[in-house]
């Protein structure tokens, strides 16, 4: 996938990884992902809060005792992946650095830290060159990843001028918390009952919610913002985004419209043939045969989906994508495994 230099000494035995949030969503899947790409562990460290700390995750078949984040001495860890919340990244992950451990951090806390890597392996593994002084390395926002993955093929091609977006995000994204949330809420109102809205703005049961994360002062969601950014630092800075983030009743697996406009001709038909050869990207793109990615199809697998590829007829060098992922394996842990096996170099 990269031809980056190996940041981590060769190790025989295998690597110290400590995952922090081991209980959450991401987490979780983190250890999946670690387990099915026989990531070379020789230590395997849970962290999380005190609250589940003393209670036992599972990898490969054992039970590992989670420990307390806070009571944690990282010396001696190689790798940490984190993805327990922003404001848990802003306190750990320096001292975590500062003892000789790679973090690759699953929050928004350091994603637009100019001194900060942000990488999707597709796309940029050069910038994680940046990690080498700080050891600090973002995994960018998970509706920025798949979009990302898609545009690189696209802009290499002939540069984007243009991308307006608007998602269709799973609740999984906003943790496992969100995903009892939706599953309590379908049942609630299915047997006559009040829903209870504890996490989400509004009852997301059989709803579709314009707002993900909080609003800022130019009428925005931060989520709107994160792919804005993200997506001009990790392509190119002069690339204009707009964004509309929706929140739809989907467990697993997050859906964008994008319209690409760029600098020159692109047709449909060309777009499907270079996304087609794509590294990550599987098109499934058959009208005829009513055959498209789709959220339940994706979830619970690697590849960024594309599909309904078409020529926008109303506006010169414009292009519509259809573009799905499984929001928490490449959306958040296959991408930060993927940037620790660049680490250790490993293809
Ligand atoms: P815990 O289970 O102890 O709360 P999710 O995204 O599914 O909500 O998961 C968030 C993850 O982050 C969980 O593993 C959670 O652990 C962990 N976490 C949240 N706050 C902290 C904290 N202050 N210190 C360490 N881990 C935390």
């Amino acid at each position: 996938m990269s031809e980056v230099e190996r940041f981590i000494e060769q190790k025989s035995g295998g690597y110290v990884v400590a995952v922090v949030g081991a209980t959450g969503a991401v987490g979780q899947t983190m250890l999946d992902v670690l387990a099915e790409r026989k990531f070379p562990i020789a230590t395997l460290i849970m962290l999380a809060s005190s609250r589940s700390a003393g209670t036992a995750v599972a990898f490969k078949g054992r039970d590992y005792i989670v420990q307390d984040l806070a009571e944690f001495d990282p010396e001696g860890v190689d790798i940490a992946l984190f993805s327990a919340g922003g404001d848990t990244s802003l306190e750990y992950a320096p001292r975590f650095a500062a003892a000789g451990c790679y973090v690759v951090d699953n929050s928004s806390a350091w994603r637009m830290d100019p001194e900060v890597a942000l990488v999707v392996p597709e796309v940029n593994p050069h910038a994680l060159e940046m990690a080498r002084e700080n050891h600090i390395i973002a995994n960018p926002n998970c509706s920025t990843i798949q979009m990302v993955v898609a545009l690189k093929p696209l802009h290499d091609e002939v540069a984007i001028a243009r991308v307006v977006v608007s998602t269709y995000q799973a609740v999984s994204g906003a943790g496992n918390r969100a995903i009892e949330e939706l599953a309590k809420q379908t049942g609630q109102l299915l047997n006559s009952q009040e829903p209870s809205i504890e996490l989400f703005p509004a009852r997301i049961a059989f709803n579709v919610i314009p707002q993900i994360d909080s609003f800022m002062d130019d009428g925005y969601t931060k989520e709107e913002r994160k792919m804005i950014d993200e997506t001009r630092k990790i392509l190119e800075s002069d690339i204009a985004v707009t964004a509309t983030t929706v929140r739809v009743p989907v467990f697993y697996g997050h859906s964008e419209s994008v319209n690409i406009t760029f600098t020159a001709p692109l047709d449909a038909a060309t777009a499907r043939a270079v996304l087609a050869d794509a590294e990550g990207i599987c098109v499934v793109d058959a009208p005829a045969l009513e055959d498209y990615p789709m959220a339940t199809e994706a979830a619970g697998t690697d590849p960024v989906w594309v599909g309904r590829i078409r020529d926008d007829m109303s506006c010169p060098n414009s292009i519509n994508l259809w573009v799905v992922a499984d929001n928490i394996r490449k959306g958040a842990a296959l991408n930060a495994i993927q940037i620790a096996e660049i680490l250790i170099s490993v293809e």
